[in-house]
């Protein structure tokens, strides 16, 4: 499969490094707007800083997006109408109408699309949902605290979404993975800054927490904070159901345990979710599934109308219904 990528910033540098381990995956071109970034990811690849000639010109079978959120629709929209598959990195977008205009076309196109919440590809989600089968899901605590590096569009809420889009989404997601629908939300930012300093600044909260009511009657909150580099990081979902108490640590370890229908629950994972999400891609598109990605523009547009509801609940302060997307 011949790939290239768009966008050569931190993300993208991490998907090459896997993309450059499997057989069948030759990455042909990289594509930034800045030119010396795109040639220190290219290597032997082509570089560009036009996606619109890179895909003319190379013609490649997949593209990983991987340029800030305001511009994935474009992107991602112009490669699936050219069927050619795409791994899209999240949130879906900035916003949900192009959320909506990517799901859209993802569903007529014949590629295939898988949006880069890797959460999903956790390996040991499998025995968590196993574990909590058939229980009644009272509460999710989800913790994303730690350092993470400062980018201009990132402390910018306008384009990112700050620490809501940015880090709360991929535990929104995880947890939506786990119980179901959210129908309605509240949130609260703390007044205090941690990784941001009075002289360097953007319009990003940098701590915050949220709570999601999901359908079935549970409850998830979510606490984020960016902190200061060289702070270590607490990144986890502890889930307790009518018979089970269940911790999965996340990054780095991907383990779980804890106890569920009077057994003892552990499990780790062998794969790193962000090689597994990029893997379960490659196989998806070279055998035309479009079904089998761990997250679907479908799932990432859900995830993307509960970190918006979550968005006008900071600045309502009150509760918010989740809108459909
Ligand atoms: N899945 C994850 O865990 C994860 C982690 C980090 C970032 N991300 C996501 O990946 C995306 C990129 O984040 P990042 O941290 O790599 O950002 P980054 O700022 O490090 O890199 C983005 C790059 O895109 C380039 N770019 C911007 N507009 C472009 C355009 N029109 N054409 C070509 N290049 C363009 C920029 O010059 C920059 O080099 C974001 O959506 C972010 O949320 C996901």
């Amino acid at each position: 499969m011949r790939v290239a990528i768009v966008g050569a910033g931190w993300i993208a540098a991490e998907h090459i490094a896997t993309l450059r381990q499997l057989d069948a995956v030759e990455v042909v071109a990289v594509c930034d707007v800045n030119r010396t970034r795109a040639a220190e990811l290219a290597g032997q690849a082509a570089t560009y800083t036009q996606w619109t000639e890179m895909i003319a010109r190379e013609r490649p079978d997949g593209i990983f997006v991987c340029t800030p959120p305001l511009t994935h629709r474009e992107v991602a929209v112009a490669a699936l109408e050219q069927d050619i598959h795409v791994y899209l990195e999240k949130p879906i977008a900035r916003g949900l109408a192009d959320a909506r205009a990517i799901v859209d076309v993802a569903g007529r196109s014949r590629a295939v699309c898988a949006v880069g919440y890797q959460w999903r590809a956790v390996e040991v989600l499998d025995d968590l949902r196993a574990a909590l089968s058939g229980q009644d899901l009272g509460l999710l605590i989800g913790i994303s605290a730690g350092p993470t590096r400062s980018r201009p569009w990132f402390l910018d809420r306008a384009q990112g979404g700050g620490n809501l889009l940015e880090r709360a989404s991929h535990q929104i997601d995880l947890e939506r993975a786990v119980a179901g629908e959210v129908v309605s939300v509240q949130a609260a930012a703390s007044g205090v800054l941690l990784a941001q300093s009075q002289g360097q600044r953007g319009n990003i909260d940098d701590a915050a927490a949220v709570l999601l009511h999901f359908a079935d009657g549970g409850l998830g909150a979510i606490q984020i904070a960016w902190t200061r580099d060289g702070l270590p990081g607490t990144y986890s979902l502890d889930v307790y159901g009518s018979d089970a108490s269940l911790h999965l640590e996340l990054d780095p370890a991907f383990a779980l345990h804890g106890r569920s229908d009077g057994r003892q629950i552990e499990a780790t994972s062998r794969q790193h979710p962000l090689e597994r999400s990029l893997v379960r891609f490659i196989a998806a598109a070279r055998e035309g599934k479009r079904d089998h990605v761990f997250c679907s523009p479908v799932d990432a547009a859900a995830t993307l109308a509960v970190a918006i509801a979550c968005e006008e609940a900071l600045s309502s302060g009150g509760t918010v219904r989740v809108p459909s997307y």
